[in-house]
Parts: C-alpha cells; sequence; structure tokens
C-alpha cells in the first residue's frame, strides 16, 4: 500500500478535519495503529520510557532509538510516519543535528517527517535558542520539520519539571505564541503543542496556517496526538491527566499470561489433540 503522504496530512487540515496522531514504538504497536487508519504515526522518544523502562527521555541512544524507528517503519499500512530527534543526538552543532536528521531519515523510506523539540534558552520569555536555527537548517535541507513547543520533555531540567506552559504570565503563554510563529515563518509544516492552556493552543491555531497537533492543548488544535501505551492502558498506574485509557491492556494481558501459567501447572496445556502433532502408527511401531 502506498503510504499517506505530507501532501495528504496538509489536504485533510485545509478541509478542517482533525488529523490523529498514535504514537508506537515497535512493529507490534506500529501495526495496531495502522490498523486503527490514524493518519499519523508518531514515533516518539515518549518510547523510552514507555516501552523500555528508562525514567526520561534523555536516556535513550540515537541508535536504540533508530532501531526502535525501523520495526515500527515495517508495519503495513498507509500512515505518514513521523519521527522525534532524541535527546543528545543534535544540540552540539548544526552539522551533528544535519547528519543526525539524515541517519533518522534513511531509516526507512517510510519516514515523512521529522519532530523536534524547541524552546527558549530562558524558559518563559521570547528567546529563540540553538534549537530554532536548526529547525531552519533541516527545513532548508528538505527535512520536513514538525516543531514540538510548550512542554519539551528533553528539556524537563531547564523547565523544572513536567509542567503546564504558558499559564503563569501573558509574557509566557506570548513566547509559546512568538515561538509558534517563527516556526511557521522558518519553514515547520506543523506544530506539536504539549500541555499548553487550550486558550493559547487555540489562539496559535487560530492565528497560524499550518496544522497543531495537540496534547495536552484542548480540543481547538488541528489534529490530537496520545502516547499509545496510556490509550492502551499497557502499564500499570495512573496515566497523565491528558490522556484518556480506552482500555485496559495491562490487566486483561496479566490475566491472560496467569491463566496460561496456570494451566501449565496443572497439566491442562497443552493438549495433544488440539495443540500437539500426529506420528504415522507405522512410523511408530518402527521406531520402538
Ligand atoms: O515522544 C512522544 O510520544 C511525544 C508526545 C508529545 C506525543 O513527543
Ligand atoms: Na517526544
Amino acid at each position: 500500500v502506498r503510504s499517506k503522504t505530507l501532501t495528504d496530512v496538509l489536504s485533510k487540515h485545509a478541509s478542517r478535519e482533525p488529523i490523529s496522531v498514535i504514537t508506537a514504538y515497535d512493529y507490534i504497536s506500529g501495526s495496531w495503529a495502522q490498523a486503527a487508519n490514524c493518519d499519523v504515526i508518531l514515533v516518539g522518544d515518549s518510547l523510552a520510557m514507555c516501552a523500555l523502562g528508562y525514567e526520561s527521555t534523555t536516556e535513550i541512544s540515537l541508535e536504540e532509538f533508530r532501531f526502535h524507528v525501523q520495526s515500527v517503519c515495517r508495519s503495513p499500512g498507509e500512515a505518514f510516519i513521523v519521527v522525534d530527534i532524541p535527546f543528545g543526538s543534535f544540540e552540539s552543532s548544526i552539522e551533528k543535528g544535519v547528519e543526525t536528521a539524515i541517519s533518522l531519515m534513511r531509516c526507512s523510506p517510510k519516514v515523512g517527517a521529522l519532530k523536534l523539540e524547541v524552546g527558549s534558552h530562558k524558559p518563559g520569555a521570547y528567546n529563540p535558542d540553538y534549537s530554532l536555527k536548526l529547525a531552519a537548517e533541516l527545513c532548508s535541507r528538505g527535512i520536513p520539520v514538525m516543531g514540538h513547543i510548550g512542554l519539551t520533555p528533553q528539556r524537563v531540567h531547564s523547565l523544572g519539571g513536567y509542567k503546564v506552559q504558558g499559564n503563569r504570565s501573558a509574557q509566557q503563554a506570548a513566547a509559546i505564541f512568538e515561538t509558534a510563529r517563527e516556526l511557521q515563518k522558518l519553514g515547520c509544516f506543523s506544530l506539536l503543542v504539549e500541555c499548553v492552556p487550550h486558550k493559547v493552543s487555540q489562539y496559535i491555531t487560530e492565528t497560524l496556517n499550518i496544522p497543531t497537533i495537540g496534547i495536552g492543548a484542548g480540543s481547538g488544535t488541528s489534529g490530537q496526538v496520545l502516547v499509545q501505551s496510556d490509550i492502551l492502558g499497557m502499564l500499570p498506574g495512573r496515566i497523565p491527566k491528558l490522556a484518556q485509557k480506552y482500555t485496559d491492556l495491562h490487566t486483561q494481558s496479566v490475566d491472560a499470561l496467569k491463566h496460561y501459567v496456570s494451566d501449565v501447572t496443572m497439566h491442562k496445556f497443552p493438549e495433544n489433540d488440539k495443540n500437539g502433532f500426529k506420528i504415522k502408527e507405522d512410523v511408530w511401531r518402527e521406531f520402538l
């Protein structure tokens, strides 16, 4: 099947239809997202925490991340695939950032665009930093870039934690808006807006022309993204307020696995007639 192109995604936005985005981490989760007919699959670096058990997205290496991108890209389906640029793989120089971006695009011909977290070196005010420069450099080299604004988890330390952004002062909200406007100007095809008051993200969406994809940004964005492990309840425990659990896969899975363990323990599985393989009577007699 032919994958959706950037043009397909943008024309959906032009016709004011909401864009659906789901994260995926491997072939299985990619195949599930594809089968659900989402418009876009995001191979987010949240995979570090949601699929690999790291404490922070800053821990995953580019090499590990590329391995997962490749497996998601093997999932069959039409979704447009966007890939994160992980922490530590682009900050040292523009050259390094461009090389990393190329290596991510080259994971698979199905990688359609990259996502870059951008921000200010003084959070709370508009101080465009290196990341905006890199976004511009990537766009100027023909690599489609989705700018990620608001709460940018790779900057958890400079932001002082995983907090809502743009709700504490007018200046803070204005900084996010200015960043959004600048990213559109320098060529980003879309923005991911994370944990921003819904009034601010709606204002950004109405003011800009490019589609905004929200997570914890309310209903006024051009599309929505959620982390697949939150949607499916893959991990035990609470999910963030911004998400919604549509099923409890963790409980269902553990129950099913317990059932199997108990069947093995009680000699109920396997059943020779159902799960086993026969040998012809004459072959068996000869063997004996
Ligand atoms: O890595 C990720 O999953 C993200 C979220 C904002 C969807 O970037
Ligand atoms: Na991410």
